[in-house]
């Protein structure tokens, strides 16, 4: 097993930064005010895998959600190919990510909203070990 500390406050606002641990991609975003409304205004009854966005983020330290950071697989869930994001300047019709090997469009929890994908980007294992440093497992 890999795991790997990141430093949440190297994230751009608006963007994301892409790793890999143990070879498999994984996105961490800062989610910018108008993400984060967008995200937990879904009515999850209408999603394909239903989650809501508090189900997605892990708490910091005190106990708190950190809503602006959001930690997924960079592994689309239809057939493995690595979306874009925000990253590449695309962030699809529900302004998260798209796939471009087939359509599957992410939203901006990272929830499957359009395309082929059956499920979510999942959420990796991962603990604040400050209040800017993730470690991801
Ligand atoms: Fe992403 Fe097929 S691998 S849509």
């Amino acid at each position: 097993a890999s795991a790997l500390d990141v430093d949440i406050s190297k994230v751009p606002l608006g963007s994301e930064i892409r790793v890999l641990i143990g070879g498999k991609p994984f996105f961490i975003r800062h989610r910018t005010p108008a993400e984060i409304t967008a995200a937990e205004n879904v009515n999850i009854a209408t999603l394909r895998d239903p989650q809501t966005d508090d189900e997605r983020l892990r708490p910091m330290q005190d106990g708190k959600l950190n809503r602006a950071i959001l930690i997924t697989s960079g592994a689309c869930t239809h057939l493995g190919c690595v979306p874009v994001g925000p990253a590449q300047g695309n962030t699809g019709e529900y302004g998260g990510w798209y796939c471009p090997c087939h359509g599957s469009q992410y939203d901006t929890s990272g929830r499957i909203r359009k395309g082929p994908a059956p499920s979510n980007l999942p959420v990796p294992n991962y603990t604040y070990v400050s209040a800017t440093v993730v470690n991801i497992s």
